[in-house]
């Protein structure tokens, strides 16, 4: 089987474990074209690791968000379930094995460094689809998902105070909005970024998202 059939298998696979409107397909074709366009500007990117990884980084998501007990991570569980899928696809030990690397790392919160280029390559590519005009539409997206309201009544240090639990993980989602996800995450996004290409991008992006909520507010407050 080459290369080509075997992504065909993957995304066969990938499809049916998505089920999330804002980590679909689409963000996994988002993610995988990012990732094709960063590559153009990296050297000695190797494909055969990165596009795999691409496709399956959130293949356990779904797991992730039904697990009550905060345990499951979606990058570590993902990164086993993705070893699982390409011995299956007969993919040499030594390229599972990176592969495995750059989904177990591509996560913001957990303590996993990317440290090869296919790795920080897809870290960023999968950051960059949380800011800009697509990530104002994801956030909304899952705002509707779950129930949530534009604004909150009290201060972001309350909100903090009363909606969090360890490790950043929020006690009630619902009580959670897109401009805190804005303040307290997606505007140190271009910081966290390993390449030059993504750092670029992610700066115009963030500033297209910097005026979008700016303006929200304004909106929000007129006449209160
Ligand atoms: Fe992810
Ligand atoms: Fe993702």
């Amino acid at each position: 089987m080459n290369a080509e059939m075997k992504h065909k298998k993957i995304i066969e696979i990938v499809k049916d474990k998505l089920t999330c409107s804002a980590h679909n397909l689409d963000h996994v074709f988002r993610v995988y074209n990012l990732c094709l366009l960063i590559s153009k500007y990296e050297k000695n990117v190797d494909l055969e690791i990165l596009l795999p990884a691409a496709l399956l980084h959130d293949i356990a998501r779904v797991e992730e968000s039904g697990d009550k007990t905060g345990q499951i991570d979606h990058a570590v569980l993902g990164s086993d379930m993705a070893g699982e899928i390409l011995r299956n696809l007969e993919y040499e030990k030594e390229k599972i094995k990176r592969i495995k690397h750059c989904i177990k790392t591509h996560r913001f919160r957990t303590g996993n460094i990317p440290n090869t280029i296919e790795a920080k390559i897809l870290f960023d590519a999968d950051k960059l689809d949380v800011i800009g005009a697509t990530g104002i539409a994801r956030t909304f997206m899952l705002a509707g998902q779950f129930g949530q309201r534009l604004t909150i009544d009290e201060s972001l240090e309350d909100y903090l105070n009363s909606n969090t639990v360890e490790n950043g993980r929020l006690k009630d989602v619902s009580k959670h909005t897109p401009f805190i996800e804005y303040e307290l995450k997606f505007k140190k996004i271009p910081d966290k970024l390993y390449t030059k290409k993504a750092k670029e991008i992610g700066v115009q992006r963030l500033e297209f998202m910097e005026e979008y909520f700016n303006r929200l507010e304004e909106e929000l407050t007129q006449g209160a």
